[in-house]
């Protein structure tokens, strides 16, 4: 019997984490409280799939497989009969405090609840989940279609049964679990979120252009995309989330938000969702096949 897994918010995150699933031969439910970003997702989906076929990753038939384990709705209520429920909306713990508890109500007692949060405590979301022993953090990394890489984190209250299923699904979904303990930012973020600060804090002093940066740090460390390549993937909205997120959690001067990430956010420069952050974009396709 096909397994069954839900993704909650399909956004940046939320739509390659559904692929990955679907991918892996799960059915995925995809919920979002947006249609826009449903569509946006499915449009995605598809433009990422099809690369894949033209780059001889993916066959034809799976492709077609692929997008028809793909389920999107607005309705909570389609969680019902999901195994695991992936949550990646907003980095807010009121809001995926709303969520998990009406999640709570939705799913049966033995679907395991996990949050793709980069900075806000696994322990915290978890107790106003409704049940912290069947709680566990997964983050993974953008794009996650392509990176393997899964940070796993248990809450307090997490117990052995569901760390050990958690574990077991990410590896079914052909992931590459590590095992972190429940810090903001945890291993990636804590170099990430002030390495793409100290970035645009050179910007801020007019020290070099994004372009020349992103040039620098390719060419000097080998990277596969410069820090504002990689920023305008991110968002600049949610750079601002998680640098709120991270500097309150940890007062670290490195992790405060950047006065250029504020006024870019008000001019709508958001990045390549919005088709202009530190770089200008054509279209809103997804990162790599
Ligand atoms: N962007 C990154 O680089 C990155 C990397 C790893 C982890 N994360 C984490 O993933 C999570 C999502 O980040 P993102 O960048 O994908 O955000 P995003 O803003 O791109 O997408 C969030 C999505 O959630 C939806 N949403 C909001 N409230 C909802 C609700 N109550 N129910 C269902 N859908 C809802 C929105 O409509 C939107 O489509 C955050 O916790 C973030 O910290 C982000």
């Amino acid at each position: 019997m096909t397994r069954t897994v839900g993704v909650a918010g399909c956004g940046t995150m939320g739509v390659g984490i559904a692929i990955v699933a679907a991918r892996a031969g799960f059915t995925v439910r995809v919920f979002d409280t947006s249609s826009e970003a449903l569509d946006r997702a499915h449009e995605q989906t598809a433009d990422f799939l099809k690369k894949s076929v033209a780059r001889g990753k993916l066959s034809p038939s799976d492709r077609d497989a692929t997008l028809a384990r793909l389920i999107g709705s607005t309705r909570i209520a389609d969680l019902a009969d999901c195994e695991f429920v992936i949550e990646a909306i907003y980095e807010n713990l009121t809001a995926k405090h709303d969520l998990f508890g009406q999640l709570d109500q939705v799913c049966p007692p033995e679907t395991i609840f996990a949050s793709n949060t980069s900075t806000i405590s696994i322990t915290e979301i978890a107790a106003g989940s409704g049940r912290a022993d069947r709680f566990v953090g997964m983050h993974f990394c953008l794009p996650a279609q392509l990176m393997r890489l899964v940070e796993m984190s248990p809450g307090l209250n997490t117990s052995d049964e569901t760390w050990r299923a958690a574990w077991a699904f990410c590896e079914a979904l052909g992931q590459k679990p590590v095992a972190t303990s429940d810090t903001p930012g945890f291993v990636l973020n804590y170099f990430l979120i002030p390495y793409h600060n100290d970035a645009i804090r050179l910007v801020e002093q007019g020290v070099a252009s994004p372009a020349d940066i992103d040039i620098a740090m390719k060419a000097a460390m080998g990277y596969p995309m410069g820090p504002f390549e990689l920023l305008d993937l991110v968002g600049a909205d949610t750079q601002k989330l998680l640098c709120d997120a991270m500097f309150g959690l940890t007062n670290e001067k490195r992790a405060a938000c950047p006065p250029l990430i504020r006024r870019m956010i008000a001019a709508g420069h958001l990045g390549k969702k919005s088709g202009r952050g530190f770089h200008h974009y054509d279209d809103s396709k997804m990162f790599g096949a």
